[in-house]
């Protein structure tokens, strides 16, 4: 019996997709478990280049079933486009993707109040995805939503409901919804596609599979400074994207999870509005984005940049019980001469180590200052090739964060990925 989890511990976009294709070997299945279309999972090998946003980055590896988990949030139309891409390169998706009858769907009503939610904000808005993450999670809780299961008889006449509920919340607001005609006509005819693919109860064919004795990676998508209840409220998503959400997102119970991969880049970005201490507005900053290629995988947003916050990677751990930390985009920081890393916070004054209950203008971070290695990782293979200052680097970042690094990232393609030596 055998569960993983592997998660994104800042504010996401750390490379899950690349390493879950890298882990997917291992396991014989492997389910995205929260978050929709917000996510944008990128995965490099053999000169191709894939971006994954519902559907799990195990696909391309061979053998293994992918599901799409009772806990995220489907768009129909998105998830239609991103397949049928898939199949037109090869990709045999049919044969190995399932879908849990209890995933929800994004409405196309949901992304116009997703619009609207955000216009109303003026100044405060969250800089979401545009995706309709908030209203699909919130018709969800509040009991109304619809699931991937009511694709049958009575459909139309359930959506029918849903989408008046909406016109009528859109009207209140002084929303425009003229373009729903349009958009629904793509979207019947994308719930219609749906139907050809295994539509299961999958936290009975997973529970099942761990009793015959099958292994399991659980796929995150955001990271821990996103989640709902432990991000930087409100300016995070509207999931549980710690480990629990994994328990709660494919149905599995807490003692069947087993390593918990904890994922993080050798610096910070973030991307939409709200808190980030450790943010450059300089040009280091601007060197992080320019060799990282710090923009969004699927809106082209430029990801603010920063330096690595020990503080928020340790309350994500905490929260995850991370049990191995993979370090990535180890490559970018290559021809820097000093490194920084946020071990504290000045907070009025006062230095923690703790996360304040609101990350504001007064939390400032308190650095400490690390040799650079000045020398190019992106062509090594194995750890022994790696230069003195960066093993000191990892050693540091492992004394501070109280967890092995097991596997370091130094590129963006599959085989860019040494796996060290101590586990
Ligand atoms: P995810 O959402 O966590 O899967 O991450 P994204 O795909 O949104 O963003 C990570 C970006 O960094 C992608 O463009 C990856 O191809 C790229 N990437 C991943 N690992 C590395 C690495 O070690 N070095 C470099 N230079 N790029 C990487
Ligand atoms: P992956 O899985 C980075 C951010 C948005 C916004 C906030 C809320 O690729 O790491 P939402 O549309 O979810 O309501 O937006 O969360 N956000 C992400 N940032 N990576 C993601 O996914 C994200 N998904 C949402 O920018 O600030
Ligand atoms: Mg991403």
């Amino acid at each position: 019996m055998k569960v993983d989890v592997l998660l994104g511990l800042q504010w996401g976009d750390e490379g899950k997709g690349k390493v879950v294709d890298v882990l997917t070997p291992r396991y014989n299945i492997v389910a995205r478990f929260q978050g929709g279309p917000n996510a944008g999972h990128t995965l490099e090998f053999e000169g191709k280049h894939y971006v994954l946003r519902s559907i799990p980055s195990g696909i391309f590896q061979s053998g293994q079933v992918n599901i799409i988990g009772n806990g995220v949030v489907l768009d129909p139309v998105l998830f239609m486009q991103e397949a049928q891409d898939l199949e037109r390169s090869g990709v045999g998706l049919k044969s190995i993707l399932k879908i849990s009858r209890k995933a929800h769907l994004i409405l196309p009503s949901h992304r116009l109040l997703d619009a609207a939610w955000e216009s109303l904000k003026g100044d405060s808005r969250i800089g979401t995805t545009g995706k309709g993450i908030g209203p699909t999670y919130t018709d969800k809780v509040g009991r109304n939503g619809l699931r991937v299961g009511d694709i049958g008889d009575d459909f139309t006449a359930r959506y029918n409901t849903l989408k008046k509920r909406h016109i009528a919340l859109l009207d209140a607001l002084g929303a425009s919804h003229d373009q729903l005609d349009v958009l629904e006509a793509d979207w019947l005819r994308a719930v219609d596609y749906i139907k050809q693919f295994d539509l299961i109860d999958s936290e009975i064919y997973i529970n099942k599979a761990l009793a015959a004795g099958k292994s399991v990676l659980c796929e995150g998508a955001q990271g821990s400074m996103l989640d709902v209840d432990f991000g930087s409220y409100p300016f995070v998503t509207s999931s549980s994207t710690v480990c629990a959400g994994a328990c709660t997102g494919l149905g599995v119970a807490p003692r069947k999870i087993g390593e918990v991969f904890g994922i993080f880049k050798a610096y910070c970005t973030r991307v939409g509005a709200g808190p980030f201490p450790t943010e450059l507005h300089d040009e280091v900053g601007a060197e992080m984005r320019r060799i990282g290629h710090e923009y969004g995988a699927v809106t082209g947003r430029e990801r603010r940049c920063g330096w690595i916050d020990l503080v928020a990677l340790r309350y994500a751990i905490m929260l995850s019980g991370v049990t191995q930390l993979i370090m990535m985009k180890s490559d970018v920081l290559d021809g820097f001469d000093t490194i920084k890393a946020c071990d504290a916070y000045n907070v009025n004054g006062t230095v923690t180590r703790d996360m304040p209950y609101r990350l504001d203008d007064n939390v400032t971070p308190v650095y400490d200052e690390l040799p650079g290695w000045r020398t190019p990782m992106s062509g090594m293979t194995s750890e022994s090739e790696l230069p003195q200052q960066f093993s000191d680097y990892v050693r540091y970042l492992e004394q501070k964060l109280g967890v092995p690094i097991t596997i370091v990232s130094v590129g963006p393609d599959r085989a860019q990925t040494i796996i060290r030596n101590n586990k």
